[in-house]
Formats: C-alpha cells, sequence, structure tokens
C-alpha cells in the first residue's frame, strides 16, 4: 500500500502525541458534564476511536452518516444525512468529531443541523484543517493538524473509499488520481 504514497504529511507518532493532548483538554473542558460526542462517518472512525480512550470522563458517543454530493476530490456543499442519531441531544453537550475540515460546507450544515435540536452547546473537534480552500466561515473548536492544500489519504480518509486504513497522513502519488 505505501507504494502509492507521495510523501507522509503526519505520522503515527505525531498522531498519538496530538490526540493525546485533543484528549487532555477536552476532558479538562468537558468536566462534570453530560458530553456527547457525534462521529462523522466513515473518515472519522479512527481518530474517534483514539480520541474517546483519551477523554477521561464518561462520556456517550453516536454516529452521522452524511453524502455530499459531487466528485470524491471536491463536495458540492449540498449534503443529505443518510444515518441520523439514536436520541435527542437536549440533555448534551455536543462535541462533532470530523476527519478534515476543507471547504467547511459539510461541517457548516452539521452545525446548523444539531442546533437546531437545542443541545446544551455545540463544539467541533477535526483532525485536519485545509484553511486554504474554505468556501465558509468555519472554525474547529479544537484540531489536530493544519495541512497545506493537498488530497490527503489514511487515518480515515480516503480516495474512492481506498486507503482509510493507512495508520498515518500522508499524499497520493499523482499517477493514482490519474488512473
Ligand atoms: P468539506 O465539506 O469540503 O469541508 O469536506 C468534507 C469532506 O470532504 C470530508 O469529511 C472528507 O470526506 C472529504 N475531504 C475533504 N478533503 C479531503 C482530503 O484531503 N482527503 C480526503 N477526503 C477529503
Ligand atoms: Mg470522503
Amino acid at each position: 500500500m505505501e507504494r502509492v504514497i507521495a510523501k507522509v504529511l503526519v505520522n503515527e507518532e505525531q498522531i498519538k502525541k496530538r490526540v493525546a493532548e485533543l484528549g487532555e483538554q477536552i476532558t479538562h473542558d468537558y468536566a462534570d458534564k453530560n458530553l456527547l460526542i457525534i462521529g462523522i462517518f466513515k473518515g472519522a472512525v479512527p481518530f474517534l476511536a483514539d480520541l474517546i480512550r483519551q477523554i477521561r470522563i464518561p462520556i456517550r458517543y453516536d454516529f452521522m452518516a452524511v453524502s455530499s454530493y459531487g466528485s470524491s476530490t471536491n463536495s458540492s456543499g449540498a449534503v443529505r444525512i443518510l444515518k441520523d442519531l439514536d436520541r435527542s441531544i437536549e440533555d448534551c453537550h455536543v462535541l462533532i468529531v470530523e476527519d478534515i475540515v476543507d471547504t467547511g460546507l459539510t461541517l457548516q450544515y452539521l452545525k446548523e443541523n444539531l442546533l437546531g435540536r437545542q443541545p446544551l452547546s455545540l463544539k467541533i473537534v477535526t483532525f485536519l484543517d485545509k484553511p486554504e480552500r474554505r468556501k465558509v466561515d468555519i472554525h474547529p473548536d479544537y484540531n489536530g493538524f493544519v495541512i497545506p492544500n493537498e488530497f490527503a489519504v489514511g487515518y480515515g480518509l480516503d480516495y474512492n473509499e481506498l486507503y482509510r486504513n493507512l495508520p498515518y497522513i500522508g499524499v497520493l502519488k499523482p499517477e493514482i488520481y490519474e488512473q
């Protein structure tokens, strides 16, 4: 699999260290609060699995699946909910866990949708932030790494549904896209 990778943007050691820091910060910020973590399928799964085990307070988690219409490397902004939450969030402090904020359209939609359900609070944690590509004014409250405007794969991020299982963040060789 490593044959397809042109370069590594974030290695396994950096991921481990940063996720532990985020877990510590979230533990501190949500002490004594009823925290519901909402993971966004499918990309956020590895990050969520690592992050929750670095949070030292009792939490709940649930998942949503959304589809953004558009190609595999570009989202159009139109979002549809494919899987919704199991229950209401009115008594919860909600933390959305996402793999990456790129244009910001997906998170903007999710944020507005979830705010409409009146949670006690709503924050966002993203593993990666690509600020150069932003189309809407959305800022994650917590972020793992800021990356340049390159298409990243690994640690949940896919190209055509592949490479999510790479244990680090890499950039594909150009010939992989051109196939
Ligand atoms: P946004 O709506 O443009 O912010 O992008 C949201 C979704 O696009 C993410 O949840 C990813 O699934 C996908 N995406 C954006 N940038 C990348 C990337 O560099 N690699 C893989 N997927 C990406
Ligand atoms: Mg994707």
